[in-house]
């Protein structure tokens, strides 16, 4: 059998994890938990199996819009994240870093999250990249206000030099993955998703396993990805 190619950067659109809790009679917020435990399953499993770069959408800048208690819940857990599992970051080697904007997180979300990052920069096992309070747009908004800040002229500006202004300078996206069934990407790295292979599993993110994880590399490389090449 031909060995099979692991793609460098993979995005995961983490969703369904209301609807896991409903199916299984408990709170919102006990799906979240469930999530938050598969995050970390996941993002070990991935980097060990070769994968350079895992982005994780874990919190849009739409996501505000839900109720107060669900938003709370949420930035606990990211707290929680940052500060409780320094030791499950550095035994696996993994880097942290984030993307998204300040405005609007607590205080208390930006503190760990800078901490976080500052505590494993040096692991070389992989980097997890987690997208919180992020958005598409957003984000290209700000990597043209970081332009026209640095005072760059319009024949300077090329795609590789864009690409360098957005909040994280990664590699294009491979591979995207959205688990629980729907099918659109929600403001999710608009540029950097432009030629990814696209999956869909209809898996509760609660429940996605490292076998469905297994699934989506095996379907990855059945993919023809032809970045505008004519068929061959
Ligand atoms: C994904 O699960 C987690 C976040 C968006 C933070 P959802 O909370 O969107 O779960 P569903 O879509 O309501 O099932
Ligand atoms: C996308 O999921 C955002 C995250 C997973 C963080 P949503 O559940 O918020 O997306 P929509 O509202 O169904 O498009
Ligand atoms: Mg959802």
């Amino acid at each position: 059998m031909k060995k099979l190619v692991i793609p460098d950067h993979v995005a995961i659109i983490i969703d369904g994890n209301g609807r896991w809790a409903k199916k299984k009679g408990k709170s919102r917020l006990e799906g979240h938990d469930a999530g938050y435990q598969n995050i970390k399953k996941i993002g070990k499993y991935a980097l060990e199996r070769g994968v350079k770069y895992l982005s994780i959408y874990v919190f849009s800048t739409e996501n505000f819009k839900r109720d107060k208690d669900e938003v709370k819940h949420l930035m606990d857990l990211f707290v929680l994240m940052n500060n409780k599992e320094k030791g499950f970051f550095m035994e696996n080697n993994i880097k942290v870093i984030f993307s998204g904007r300040d405005e609007p997180l607590p205080k208390k979300v930006i503190n760990a999250r800078n901490k976080i990052t500052e505590e494993t920069k040096n692991n070389t096992g992989g980097t997890l990249n987690l997208c919180l309070n992020y958005g598409g747009r957003a984000e290209i908004v700000d990597a043209t206000k970081k332009i026209i800040q640095a005072g760059l002229k319009p024949e300077e500006i090329t795609e590789e030099l864009f690409s360098h202004y957005l909040y994280q300078d990664l590699p294009d996206v491979d591979l995207m993955i959205r688990t629980s069934g729907e099918l659109r990407f929600s403001n999710f790295l608009l540029w950097q998703n432009s030629y990814a292979e696209f999956y869909f599993p209809k898996t509760y993110f609660p429940d996605f396993s490292t076998e469905d994880f297994d699934k989506a590399i095996i379907e990855y490389n059945k993919r023809d990805r032809r970045f505008g090449n004519a068929k061959k």
